[in-house]
């Protein structure tokens, strides 16, 4: 059965990151990979033009695990949207890759109930400057609250130790905002985009360090459910904070 992707079970993982060319979509398939060997169905919904992740899915050898692809950037006038974006039932993680230079509307939309948003950044200079835009943008106009705790950085393509990268993690520091994971600049990920699979598809001995990276971010990823909750009840713990603050104010200024 195909639902709309409102349940309150289900983990969207939006990834983005509006710098071209930094691994959303490779981050997207790899994450799809995991999902999949473990079971239930995972579903990508592929928001850029490009198609490259439906195209990847095409490209995935029959026989290996499934994942349900929806086409998000073509938009149908014989359907309503949601019924375009519905997802198979029993699917718990939904993938969102996203296009290069979103405007803000478009963050907006595309984070408005995203449970968990994860930014692949590279780290160049010109990409450390992206990705703080890019961070900024989704903490004040896409107004993604820091307490929930749903934002992630994927530091992708990097040699450790280089000075940029000591940058971006000063950088993201600052912010609260964790490095989740450091994916190694590795032709790995590149073949397995071309055969349609992913690095927990390849051989295991070539492709353990990277492994091992790829199932820190999909652990990560399981805790959003807690998360998510940890910060709802901090807020209410705050909210009666506020109130009874308030309570105590009022006589106050009643009797001035
Ligand atoms: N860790 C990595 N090591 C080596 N190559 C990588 C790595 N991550 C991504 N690539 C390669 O870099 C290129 C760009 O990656 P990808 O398509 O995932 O980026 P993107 O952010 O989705 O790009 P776009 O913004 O155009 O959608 C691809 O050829 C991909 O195979
Ligand atoms: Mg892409």
């Amino acid at each position: 059965m195909l639902i709309s992707p409102t349940k309150d079970n289900l983990n969207k993982i939006v990834i983005l990151n509006p710098k071209g060319g930094c691994g959303k979509s490779t981050l997207a398939t790899n994450l799809a990979v995991c999902y999949a060997k473990r079971g239930p169905a995972p579903a990508i919904m592929d928001f850029d033009p490009q198609g490259s992740t439906m195209a990847w899915l095409e490209r995935r050898p029959v026989g290996l695990p499934t994942i349900h692809g929806i086409a998000a950037f073509k938009k149908t006038m014989q359907a309503t949207r949601s019924w375009q974006l519905r997802i198979p039932s029993e699917t718990r993680n939904v993938i969102i890759d996203s296009p290069a230079g979103l405007n803000h509307d478009d963050l907006r939309e595309i984070t408005r109930d995203a449970t968990t948003i994860l930014v692949p950044v590279m780290p160049s200079s010109m990409d450390i400057h992206a990705a703080s835009r890019c961070v900024a943008d989704l903490l004040l106009v896409a107004r993604v609250d820091r307490n929930e705790r749903k934002l992630a950085v994927v530091a992708n393509r990097t040699r450790r130790n280089t000075k940029s990268f000591g940058k971006l993690m000063r950088f993201l520091d600052s912010l609260g905002i964790p490095i989740i994971a450091v994916l190694r600049d590795s032709q790995n990920f590149v073949h397995a985009a071309e055969q349609g699979i992913g690095l927990h598809e390849m051989q295991p001995s070539r492709v353990g360090p990277d492994l091992q990276q790829l199932d820190r971010i999909a652990s990560w990823l399981d805790g959003w459910a807690e998360r998510r909750k940890a910060s709802i009840n901090v807020t209410s713990i705050r909210r009666q904070a506020f109130s009874k603050v308030s309570f105590l104010r009022k006589p106050q200024a009643e009797s001035s």
